[in-house]
């Protein structure tokens, strides 16, 4: 099933997948372990400098290789690419799904980027993501505020064709100082207006009930990113300490074993919405 087809079925039962970024074998491992144990689908994540790291070919055969092991249902996706070429190269690699970040650039610009990625991702049948309004990202002011607004958001869509829209309703991306407080009924006003899979940025931290409320109104995608990368290195840090074992494979099961237990909890939380 493509991802498009998947959002679809999603939108009838009002439900969302945990889209959720991995850096190595074993936060990959952890995050399909988790689908496994809770019998989920699940989108798999990377950014630029998760390929910069591992390479693309190593990132998506390693991806592919993992989710046939694990026998999971899953997609890959290219997360924030802010380059065209980059986007182009994730296509010809085999990723389902494909997000094209301008959304720091003026409006016309973004749609014009957008509506270029949309044609490039024709030919392969692949999902495509953009965003609209001003989620920060890590390093990024949170007080600045920059809400997707309903009609443009509708325009926007029409005018691109994405299948797929990061929302600006309150979150960020990496920790959050204060409590975030997601604009529900903001959120119910833009799903009126488009048709379009509502993805929730920077799922890490926000309050259960506040994600639950995200879904029931019309959230289809939820990424988590810190909270796995957190959770891994808190792990490492208490483990490493505590022997003198040089086989990493002793060391890094714990971690993996983290990663997989906070993603059953998210799964399971998402799934009860
Ligand atoms: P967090 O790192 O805040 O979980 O956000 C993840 C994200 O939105 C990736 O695109």
């Amino acid at each position: 099933m493509t991802l498009q087809d998947k959002f679809s079925e999603l939108d009838n039962q009002n439900k969302a997948l945990l889209a959720v970024n991995f850096y190595n074998f074993e936060t990959l491992s952890g995050v399909l372990r988790a689908a496994a144990a809770q019998d989920t689908a699940i989108i798999l994540q990377s950014t630029k400098s998760t390929i910069d790291y591992l390479g693309l070919e190593v990132t998506a055969k390693l991806a592919r290789a993992a989710i046939s092991q694990y026998e999971v249902e899953a997609w890959l996706h290219l997360d924030h690419a802010q380059d065209v070429n980059l986007v182009k190269r994730a296509l010809d690699t085999g990723y389902d799904s494909v997000m094209i970040d301008a959304s720091e650039q003026p409006i016309e610009e973004n749609r014009e980027v957008t509506q270029q990625v949309v044609e490039m991702a024709k030919p392969y049948g692949a999902n495509v993501e953009a965003e609209l309004g001003y989620i920060a990202k890590l390093g990024q002011s949170k007080e600045k505020a920059a809400f997707t607004q309903p009609e443009e958001a509708r325009d926007f869509v029409e005018q691109t064709g994405i299948n797929a829209l990061a929302v600006a309703i309150g979150s960020a991306h990496g920790f959050y100082d204060k409590e975030p407080n997601l604009d529900i009924p903001l959120l119910k006003r833009i799903r009126e207006e488009t048709p379009a899979a509502l993805v929730l940025h920077g799922g890490s931290g926000i309050p259960d009930s506040q994600i639950q409320a995200a879904v029931t109104n019309g959230i289809r995608k939820i990424n988590v990113a810190t909270e796995v990368k957190n959770g891994f290195m808190n792990t490492l840090r208490q483990e490493v300490p505590k022997s003198d074992e040089i086989d990493l494979r002793k060391i890094f099961p714990p971690a993996i074993e983290h990663v997989q237990s906070l993603l059953e909890e998210k799964i399971a939380m998402i799934n009860q919405a």
